[in-house]
């Protein structure tokens, strides 16, 4: 079948363009997927809005349309990024309000504000006045002026805010703010810093799994490695003494996640399945739409205490058909689909279009045909061991998790046709047709 490249599992607008996943929340019996949107531009020009999925169960959604407009003096060039607070049944969303005056200014030192921005709502979609919190002058003297991603959360009877930074002297670093009362003063309490990390960090975000507490950043600037930080940004997570650093993501779409709490304890995270300023494409951009957000993935730590993620359990609801196949006969299926498998020692996926193999300790996703990768080609993950693999193949992406998920790779991807043919070498397991999510609109 022809392949639209319309997503059937992954969030996407039906028309424009798509960065990251904002105010992610639980509350009134929904789930809440706010998003950076440009509805009249696929290209992502424009001013920023907030978009608005909604969900009783992850698997069933609503497009409910732009809910945040930049129509204010402190968010007139665009509503970016930002978050959920859930109290009383009540959503507080608080974001940055960007502002660049007119005039021949860098951008980076003069000429930007960054506005923090506190709106609520009780039914996701109606919001009220916007509460400006924190201005350019609020922020450390050593900070430029991109200051921007609040997220918020709850400590010791305390309000904290953690924003991303770049400062003066081109590094990135993450703001931590406390207030007695959302709506209150805002106080500035400390600033979370690496030595050589980047030169900005986006979109942080802090919280607890099992009792140990993380700190996730979207960082730019870093070197470019044949096994780490591959894409133009990066995207990982600090553990608590900021020692090691583990990216959320090995593959060529991801950047920008974000957390929160799930009724039942649990943590979700959803990124954004693209990035700003890559070298390769998405062609569905001349159909009038780009970009998509990842499943919602569980994450939680291992036996070994490491941070894995997994794909939310309402995903394995769209399992329809399973087939076994095994090593050496060719499989022929329908994206989309996925695969586990068992691991033992190294292995080869080849598809019509790429090639995924596990060859002396390092994991390797390489498109072998360009005009389906359009400018992707190859990206290593090093694993000591592994032993097993999951595959999400979407009609236009996938998302790969291997070892229960310590490790993942995404890509998106653009097969002329839904038929997904593969052959494997020494890798048997199992594969299942995936049924569709519902998504409705209504705008
Ligand atoms: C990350 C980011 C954020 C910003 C938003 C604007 O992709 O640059 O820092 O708030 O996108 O769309």
């Amino acid at each position: 079948m022809k392949n639209d490249w319309r997503q059937k599992l992954h969030l996407e607008p039906v028309k424009g363009w798509l960065n990251d996943p904002n105010g992610l929340s639980f509350f009134n019996g929904l789930y809440h997927v706010y998003f950076q949107y440009c509805p009249d531009n696929a290209y992502g020009k424009g001013n920023k809005c907030w978009g608005h999925f909604q969900s009783p169960d992850l698997i069933k959604w609503e497009f409910t349309g732009t809910v945040l407009w930049p129509d204010t003096d402190e968010d007139r060039s665009g509503v970016y990024s930002g978050c959920a607070f859930v109290k009383d049944d009540e959503a507080y969303l608080f974001y940055t309000g960007n502002v660049k005056h007119d005039g021949n200014y860098d951008y980076i030192n003069e000429g930007r504000e960054a506005n923090q921005i506190l709106v609520t709502t009780k039914d996701g979609i109606n919001m009220s006045p916007k509460d400006v919190l924190l201005v350019n002058y609020d922020y450390p003297k050593y900070c430029t002026c991109h200051v921007r991603d609040p997220k918020v959360w709850e400590e010791n009877g305390k309000y904290k805010m953690v924003l991303g930074a770049r400062k003066t002297d081109d590094t990135g670093c993450a703001l931590i703010y406390t207030a007695d009362d959302l709506h209150g003063q805002w106080l500035f309490e400390k600033e979370l810093y690496v030595p050589d990390f980047g030169y900005m960090w986006e979109c942080p975000d802090i919280f607890e799994i099992n009792g140990k507490k993380y700190l996730s950043i979207s960082p730019q600037g870093l070197e470019h490695g044949e096994f780490e930080h591959q894409n133009i940004y990066s995207s990982g997570c600090f553990d608590e003494k900021m020692s090691e650093f583990i990216e959320w993501d090995y593959g060529f779409d991801f950047y920008a996640p974000q957390t929160f709490e799930t009724p039942n304890g649990r943590r979700l995270l959803i990124g954004w399945m693209g990035i700003g300023d890559i070298p390769y494409t998405n062609p569905t951009a001349e159909r009038g739409w780009q970009h998509c957000l990842t499943l919602p993935r569980e994450i939680d730590t291992d036996s070994y205490g490491r941070l894995i993620q997994r794909p939310a359990k309402a995903v394995n609801e769209l399992r329809g058909q399973r087939a076994d196949f095994s090593a050496g006969t060719k499989i022929q299926t329908q994206l989309p689909f996925e695969l586990f498998a068992l691991v033992d020692g190294e292995f080869k996926i080849k598809m019509d279009f790429l090639e995924m193999r596990y060859e002396k300790g390092v994991f390797t996703l390489e498109f072998t045909d360009d005009k389906v990768g359009c400018g992707r080609k190859k990206r290593n993950v090093k694993l000591s061991q592994c032993v097993d693999i999951r595959i999400i193949a979407d009609t236009s992406s996938m998302e790969i998790y291997l070892n229960g998920g310590q490790r993942v790779m995404s890509t998106r991807f653009y097969p002329e046709d839904t038929q997904a043919v593969f052959e494997t070498e020494h890798l048997s397991g199992i594969i299942y047709d995936l049924k569709p999510m519902e998504v409705l609109v209504r705008e």
